[in-house]
């Protein structure tokens, strides 16, 4: 895939406009897609933000970053999609809302395009079955913050041909990252095994085993994790953690992959971790 053709991405939130940042910085035309301009301007003022660091740093320049950020057209008509060559979908983690989104992207994109998600658990090949390219149609989980973490799993649905999956990895290569090729299963290998963790040390925090800070220093100090399981969590997104968590159980129908009850009612209350102020830890505004 040349740098010249487009690449759509659609949601503006957390993971979405972190992998605008990535292929704008790496001089491809971006086109940013969201329901409403107000998320478009908040995902457009976080990558000028990470954009300003990484000059700041020595990473780019000051130049090359207010190039990159000029390379980013933000949309709210999915229509303005149909000249992207490949679009990667980072909307809300819920199978009914990516649903309609492939069905309508099949219809709008060019019948070559390629059709990729970055969801973190649902099955590609559930996904492609709402399209009729079900061989162009890939998982591309990319890790927050996306322009920091060098992997992105690389997800075969049953469908996907090998030409859509060189192409998909040999763009992540281009992005300077590591694709690691991963077979469509529940939470593929990085939630599969992340989220238990996670759940795991709720369930810790909700029966007083200790603390949460406890917890966290556990894993920083004795297993050398750059941040601790709850704060991870909360970095991620509690509702993000329950949906994978469901995802899981359902997908297994194994109790071991049950929601911890503590996540659930956290939830429940908005306390959602780092993006909502308040989660295992609080997070001044
Ligand atoms: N954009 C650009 N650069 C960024 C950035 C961003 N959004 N966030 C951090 N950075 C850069 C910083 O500028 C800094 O650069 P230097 O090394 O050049 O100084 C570097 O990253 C480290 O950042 P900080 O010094 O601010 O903070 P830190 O050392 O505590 O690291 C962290 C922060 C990189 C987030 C680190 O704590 C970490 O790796 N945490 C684990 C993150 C993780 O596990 N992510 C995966 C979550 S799971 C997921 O995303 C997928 C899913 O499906 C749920």
């Amino acid at each position: 895939m040349s740098e010249q053709q487009t690449i759509g991405v659609i949601g503006a939130g957390t993971m979405g406009n972190g992998i605008a940042h990535v292929f704008a910085a790496r001089g491809f035309q971006v086109i940013l897609c969201d329901v409403e301009q107000r998320f478009l301007d908040r995902g457009l003022e976080t990558i000028r933000k990470n954009l300003d660091r990484e000059a700041a740093k020595g990473k780019t320049t000051a130049d090359d970053a207010k190039t990159a950020l000029a390379r980013i057209t933000p949309v709210t008509d999915r229509k303005a999609l149909a000249p992207c060559a490949l679009v990667v979908e980072a909307a809300t983690e819920k199978f009914e809302v990516k649903k309609s989104l492939f069905a309508e992207l099949d219809r709008i994109l060019a019948p070559e395009a390629i059709l990729a998600s970055n969801t973190s658990s649902i099955s590609i090949t559930r996904l492609a079955t709402t399209t009729g390219r079900a061989d162009r149609v890939i998982g591309m989980h990319f890790f927050n913050p996306v322009p920091v973490m060098k992997l992105v799993e690389v997800i075969r649905g049953m469908a996907t041909s090998q030409q859509t999956f060189e192409r998909v990895r040999d763009l992540a290569v281009q992005l300077g990252k590591t694709p690691v090729e991963v077979n469509d299963a529940p939470g593929f290998v990085s939630n599969r095994v992340l989220m238990p963790l996670l759940n795991e040390a709720m369930y810790a925090v909700m029966e007083g085993v200790a603390t949460p800070e406890a917890i966290d220093e556990v894993f920083k100090l004795g297993m050398a994790h750059p941040m601790g399981p709850l704060t991870l969590a909360d970095f991620i997104g509690l509702d993000v953690c329950l949906d994978i968590m469901r995802v899981l159980q359902e997908g297994f129908g194994d109790p071991k992959y049950r929601p911890c009850p503590l996540l659930v009612r956290m939830v429940d209350a908005g306390w959602l971790g780092r993006k909502s102020g308040r989660g295992f830890f609080t997070y001044p505004a």
